[in-house]
């Protein structure tokens, strides 16, 4: 088969990530006869630096012709570099968020899964997480305060900022489906997390993940509010095996979910709609600091292109090869520098290598 893969490189560590996501992608097109084609979009700073705003409209439409994209990540630092003192709705976010919304990518699934490898890099007691956990968080994407009304100004001689939560049957429904179909997959339990002790739009979520529920005998619902889960994922976090959650809760969790997996360089997403298409990307972000000195850690990114291979592709097998060959090099105990452990009597058997060398790895093993 022929893919047309866009890829979205971005800021900071994009690059050097989505160099290693395309090799492992070129020896999984070579060894299973496939063919891709890429084709390089700017998004973010990189974008702003050249057309003045993060993502053109042309660049949404290469997008729409592709079959997928591959994004690295977008921004930049915010206290010292000329992105951030432009207006809002020109900085590097707002290419993210005009991208979700332009392609309908209302589902984001964030998976968090502990490898067994990396228990000594989870910030977690090892009572709490002896028999590790596998979690997916499938985040609405679209919707919420994200994409509502927002405006500053003076009333009565106060300077007010407004932003507002709003959420329709329709947009909960689909998501939730996407939420049911998730947990069909795995361990059927889905725990939907809202604050329906304080917001309506959290009323109206709850009512209609309870209809859509009714569709998924199989699957057990369980409805948690956000502040008690974000201390369950503490506390307990094999409980979980589906969360459901809007836009903005999801943003918070996901980034709790990833840090207890040892390291957010871990964590892949992808965001889909309706139909096959669908935008993959690791869940961290463009880590400024760390930019071109070539240690940051690419599986998230290489994982990401795994759920590239099953979700818009359909090819499970590849897939699934690309996750051993992760698996298999964390085994051998290759670690970039984020996954290293603290305790370094442990270090001795493992060995801490680069961006590249992390990439060509997991290739070898494909
Ligand atoms: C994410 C990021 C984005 C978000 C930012 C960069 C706008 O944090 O993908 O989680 O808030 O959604
Ligand atoms: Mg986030």
């Amino acid at each position: 088969m022929t893919f047309n893969i866009v890829c979205m490189s971005g800021d900071g560590i994009g690059p050097e990530i989505i160099a290693e996501a395309k090799r492992v992608l070129n020896k999984v097109a070579e060894k299973y006869g496939h063919s891709i084609t890429y084709k390089n979009i700017l998004i973010g700073g990189a974008s702003i630096d050249v057309y003045g705003e993060p993502l053109t409209d042309e660049a949404i439409e290469i997008a729409k012709t592709s079959d997928a994209v591959l994004l690295g990540s977008i921004g930049g630092n915010a206290a010292i570099s000329p992105w951030y003192r432009i207006a809002p709705e020109l900085r590097p976010e707002a290419g993210l968020l005009k991208l979700r919304k332009s392609l309908n990518l209302f589902a984001n699934l964030r998976s968090a899964y502990l490898y067994e490898e990396l228990q000594e890099a989870c910030p977690l007691r090892e009572n709490v997480i002896s028999d590790g956990f596998d979690m997916v968080i499938v985040r609405e994407l679209t919707g919420g305060l994200y994409f509502g009304e927002r405006s500053t100004k003076e009333m009565n001689g106060m300077i007010t900022a407004t932003d507002t939560l709003s959420y329709n049957e329709k947009e909960i429904r689909r998501i939730a489906v996407k939420g049911f179909e998730t947990a069909m997959k795995r361990k059927k339990k889905v725990t939907s997390v809202d604050k329906v002790n304080v917001l309506d739009s959290s009323r109206l979520w709850r009512k209609v993940v309870e209809e859509v529920a009714m569709d998924y005998p199989e699957v057990t619902l369980e409805h948690m509010i956000v502040d008690n889960c974000a201390m369950q994922l503490i506390k307990n976090p094999k409980q979980f095996d589906v969360i459901l959650t809007e836009n903005m809760f999801g943003d918070i969790l996901s980034d709790e979910a990833s840090m207890i997996t040892g390291s957010i360089g871990m964590l892949p997403s992808a965001s889909l709609n309706d139909t096959k298409f669908g935008v993959y990307e690791p869940s961290g972000g463009s880590a400024p600091d760390i930019a071109g000195k070539g240690i940051a850690n690419p599986i998230a990114t290489i994982l990401s292109a795994a759920m590239m291979l099953r979700y818009s592709f359909g090819l499970e097998k590849e897939s699934k090869a690309v996750e051993a060959a992760v698996k298999q090099i964390l085994k051998e105990g290759y670690r970039t520098v984020d996954i290293m452990p603290q305790d370094k009597s442990r270090c001795r058997f493992l060995k801490q290598v680069g961006t590249e060398d992390m990439g060509r790895s997991i290739t070898e093993y494909i």
